[in-house]
């Protein structure tokens, strides 16, 4: 396994694994790796013949008011479990390597980024969209790996591959969880222990969403509701919205029909945390 920090070092790389015809995994994260993003790399080692894992904490993704400066870090696990994995290589660059002091161009996205999470972010996915962009430039990958656990961010890398023509396949990988139910998260690490209890009422009321569709609920207020009591009985959370959705235009639907989502944002103490299901309305559903 190789580390590399500059562009024209990972480019060059990349361009010799093309010559000789070798397909390319991408896994673009932030660190402080945990095993959601393990799942990410083991499903790239699988399906490519090298596989690169970035390891960058994009600053333009961050609000001024949210934890770019606080974000957990530590290259040397990092390091080590990309390793076990059997990546090929680890692209980590400072942030003035990506981003030139004159830098002033975006990747930006109407209507899909203002929902959900855009509300409360709203140039979170501009952030994202860039980033992720310059890493398919850099990176040339074949297939690039993302987790539903950022249901919305998938939604908008798999828009912008198709309306910007990337060649290249996202593939979304299932959420990996702790025991007691809770996503696996780097801000998970910001939980005290009785904020780590509090932060169960996510994936509580997820399951509630998940159980209520799964018995043919079609109503999405009434869902929206159980899944609001949940969050709302646990003093130390406060919502930021738990919402249907449909799961291509990420725009609120009244009635249960094709793909949904139902997702949740929650502050927990000031540790803001997500989950999502998806749920697909087929013929033998009530
Ligand atoms: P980060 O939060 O580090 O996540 C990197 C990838 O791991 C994302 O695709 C995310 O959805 C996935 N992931 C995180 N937790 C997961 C879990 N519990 N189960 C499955 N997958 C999980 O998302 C980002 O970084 C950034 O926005 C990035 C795409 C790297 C752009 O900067």
């Amino acid at each position: 396994m190789i580390t590399v920090n500059t562009v024209n070092e990972i480019v060059s790389q990349v361009r010799h694994w093309k010559r000789e015809g070798q397909t390319i995994g991408l896994v673009p994260t932030m660190g402080y790796l945990h095993e959601g993003h393990a799942s990410l790399i083991q499903r790239a080692r699988r399906e490519n013949d090298r596989v690169i894992v970035s390891i960058f904490v994009n600053p333009i993704q961050f609000g001024p008011t949210e934890d770019l400066a606080s974000y957990p870090r530590d290259f040397a696990r990092d390091s080590q479990v990309c390793r076990e994995l059997g990546t090929d290589l680890i692209f980590y660059p400072q942030p003035d390597e990506m981003y030139d002091a004159d830098f002033c161009t975006y990747v930006d996205m109407d209507v899909l980024t203002t929902q959900l999470c855009g509300k409360s972010r709203p140039t979170h996915f501009r952030g994202v969209l860039t980033v992720v962009s310059k890493l398919f430039h850099i990176a040339c990958p074949d297939r690039a790996y993302f987790g539903e656990k950022d249901a919305q961010q998938l939604a908008v890398i798999r828009r912008m591959v198709r309306d910007l023509n990337f060649d290249l396949e996202v593939v979304g990988c299932p959420i990996v969880r702790e025991a007691d139910g809770l996503a696996k998260s780097s801000r998970n690490t910001y939980l005290n222990e009785t904020e780590r209890k509090a932060a169960l009422v996510l994936s509580r009321s997820i399951e509630a969403g998940k159980k209520l569709l799964a018995a043919g609920e079609k109503d999405a207020a009434r869902i929206v509701a159980a899944m609001r009591a949940v969050i709302e009985a646990e003093p130390l959370a406060r919502i930021d919205y738990v919402e249907l959705v449909d799961g291509d235009s990420l725009q609120p639907v009244s009635t249960v029909a094709g793909t949904v989502l139902a997702a949740v944002a929650v502050y927990i103490g000031t540790t803001r945390l997500i989950d999502n299901t998806g749920f697909v309305e087929t013929e033998g559903t009530k």
